[in-house]
């Protein structure tokens, strides 16, 4: 009898245990907590004011900054996702992202969210992450230019962690083939749509002559032949002109929406259809053909700009949804985007 109740009260134990361990990893997997809209709405209320307020400052003192931002998002959002990891400079003890090959010499517009981030530190310390400050910024940085607007879900930590590797390895680059992109967006949970709409923010912005000189001494001729735009040619030589084939120039810059730079609009996907797209990998979505999916996404993209502004808006909140389970454990809110609390 004794036996038996000691056999029974064993069982009890190890049943104990184990539906313990199974808690523990139920709610390990769990505490991964949901983005919200009001997350800071009573820690920190005025939080959408400052960057607001910051990011109008910095995009009416030059439009490019909207687009520093928003490819900072994106930056941020592919490697670990979207903890702010792209913000931290190199220390001795963590290397950064900043000179992974798709980011150095290239990634610029860090001191705007600096200033961001020490506004917000002086209302509410210690309380808003840099990456969700990012999310906002790039939001805001869009509307500023002329696009959509969309609710930002909130709520991110701070990685304490950074890697170059997967900046080298996650982010596309200007020279790359179209099933390798669309590869590279599927490995982080988004789709064809996704990807042809989030390029759109190639509607803003500028690219060096490294990225597009193979692109204007190739095939920009045969893809933009077939256009009866009398402007074509000499802008390829305005182009060729400040990008010699020879080398040097590397870091000239040309916008990448020729025609409203500085808008957010749907001109980049017309011109794509004009065979005028300044990177290779912009004018692959419509001219490649495996471009199936992505050259009629581009069509309607082109024809209806509501369309593309829904779809935009729609695949940047996933994009900024691409969350770093680790930082949810083990990040935290940084005092400056620059470097992990000590
Ligand atoms: C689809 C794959 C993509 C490729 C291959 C790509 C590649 C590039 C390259 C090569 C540049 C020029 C950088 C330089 O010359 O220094 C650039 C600029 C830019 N990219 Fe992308 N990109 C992609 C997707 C995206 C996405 C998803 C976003 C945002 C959601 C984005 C936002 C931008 C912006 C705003 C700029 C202009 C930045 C500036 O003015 O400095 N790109 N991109």
């Amino acid at each position: 009898m004794a036996a038996s109740n000691g056999l029974g009260s064993f069982a009890a134990t190890y049943a104990t245990l184990v539906l313990v361990v199974c808690m523990v990893m139920v709610c390990s997997y769990a505490t991964v907590p949901p983005l919200t809209l009001d997350y800071y709405s009573s820690s920190c209320p005025t939080v959408f004011d400052v960057i607001r307020k910051e990011m109008e400052c910095a995009v009416s003192s030059d439009p490019r900054n909207a687009a520093l931002i928003v490819r900072l998002h994106f930056h941020d959002c592919f490697v670990q996702g979207c903890d702010g990891s792209v913000l931290l400079d190199d220390t001795v003890m963590l290397q950064g992202e900043k000179t992974a090959s798709p980011n150095v010499n290239s990634l610029i517009g860090f001191e705007i969210v600096d200033r961001i981030k020490s506004k917000i530190e002086s209302d509410c310390p210690g309380i808003v992450s840099c990456a969700d400050i990012l999310t906002v910024a790039a939001r805001d940085a869009v509307i500023l230019v002329g696009g959509p607007y969309w609710d930002v879900p909130l709520g991110r930590n701070d990685s304490r962690t950074a890697s170059y590797d997967l900046a080298n390895s996650n982010i596309p680059t200007g020279d790359e083939g179209l099933t390798s992109i669309i590869s590279k967006f599927l490995y982080q949970g988004l789709s064809i749509t996704d990807m042809v709409a989030l390029s759109g923010s190639h509607t803003i912005g500028m690219a060096r002559c490294e990225n597009y000189r193979a692109r204007i001494y190739g095939d920009y001729e045969s893809t933009s032949a077939g256009t009866n735009d009398p402007t074509t040619k000499p802008r390829l030589n305005t182009l060729r002109s400040g990008c010699p084939a020879a080398g040097g120039g590397n870091d000239n810059i040309a916008p990448m929406d020729y025609r409203t730079p500085d808008m957010f609009d749907n001109s980049y996907f017309q011109i794509l259809i004009n065979g005028e797209g300044l990177l290779s990998s912009d004018q692959e979505l419509y001219t490649s053909i495996l471009a199936v999916q992505t050259r009629s996404l581009v069509r309607t993209y082109a024809e209806d700009a509501a369309a593309f502004f829904e779809q935009f808006a729609e695949s940047m909140v996933r994009m900024g949804n691409i969350t770093n389970s680790d930082s949810f454990v083990n990040g935290e809110v940084r005092k400056n985007c620059r470097f992990i609390n000590t």
